[in-house]
């Protein structure tokens, strides 16, 4: 049975409970749900692109946030946007933005919302947090059983082929999972500059974005976490895994990293005029 299936019982099931005399349903209501019912009634789970974009990039040593910096010839968001606007299967792209922000967009597909937060995670928390409740009062909206995909603004050399391999590697799982590469290197722990310990790197993978997860199984499991600030959410991976789940890791690009400290400026400039 694939997810939309189970999502297909559970609809049928949810119905019968609301509404038990619905005069279309004909059926016992503890009666069995055959698994050709759930694929007619099931959703289909659309995929909607959640950008966070609210950081200040006091990192990358930038007059202005990291994200509107201009790499080969537009805003490093541009280029992020760029990429995730070239996937057809995506229904609608939402960048998050500082209340504060006062970017002008050039192209009109892009919707930005002023509800960023203080940190990443309570960004993505908000932006969730508004589009689910757009989605109440609106069936075109972001539903709960819906695929959301949080890519990094900072993050511009994702391409289209990327976003469309981590699509179809969790369109049928349970969970969802992200983009990761398996650790190159060998791992070191340090104490006060010095190498105390040396890590298995075996089992050790990076984590990048975007991360694609049911958007009303993420907002549940970020709304477990507000009362603690987010403390210990760098990603919406470890939100799911805080939860109980098991994200899967399908392999990223090691081009797709996230423009962090000067030199990344150099390099993501010089593999995007390469693409050129
Ligand atoms: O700071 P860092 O590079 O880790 O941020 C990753 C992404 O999260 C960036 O695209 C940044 O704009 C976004 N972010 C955000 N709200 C924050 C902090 C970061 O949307 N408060």
């Amino acid at each position: 049975m694939n997810s939309n299936s189970i999502v297909g019982v559970l609809a049928i099931l949810y119905r019968r409970t609301l509404n038990p005399s619905d005069p279309t349903d004909l059926s016992d209501p503890f009666a069995a749900v055959s698994l050709q019912d759930a694929e007619i009634t099931a959703p289909v789970a659309r995929c909607f692109a959640l950008v966070p974009c609210a950081g200040s990039g006091s990192r990358a040593g930038t007059v202005m946030p990291k994200q509107y910096e201009l790499i080969a010839g537009q805003s490093m968001v541009m280029h992020t946007l760029n990429a995730l606007l070239s996937v057809s299967r995506l229904e609608k792209i939402v960048v998050v933005v500082s209340p504060t922000d006062s970017h002008v967009w050039p192209v009109e597909t892009i919707r930005p919302i002023k509800c960023g937060g203080a940190t990443r995670a309570e960004s993505v928390f908000n932006g969730l947090t508004q589009l689910l409740a757009e989605g109440e009062k609106n069936p075109e909206g972001v539903q709960p059983s819906d695929w959301i995909l949080v890519h990094d603004a900072a993050r511009c050399l994702i391409t289209d082929l990327e976003i469309n391999r981590l699509i179809d590697a969790c369109l049928d799982d349970e969970v969802g999972g992200l983009l990761a590469l398996p650790l190159p290197d060998t791992l070191k722990v340090a104490v006060n500059g010095r190498i105390s310990e040396t890590l298995p790197r075996q089992d050790k993978w990076l984590a990048q974005t975007p991360q694609m997860f049911r958007a009303g199984a993420l907002h549940a499991a970020l709304l477990s976490k507000v009362s603690e600030n987010f403390d210990g959410i760098t990603d919406e991976a470890s939100a799911m895994e805080m939860a109980g789940f098991a994200p899967k890791l399908v392999v990223g690009s090691p081009h797709n990293f996230k423009v962090t400290y000067p030199p990344d400026f150099v390099l993501a400039e010089d593999l995007l005029r390469s693409r050129a």
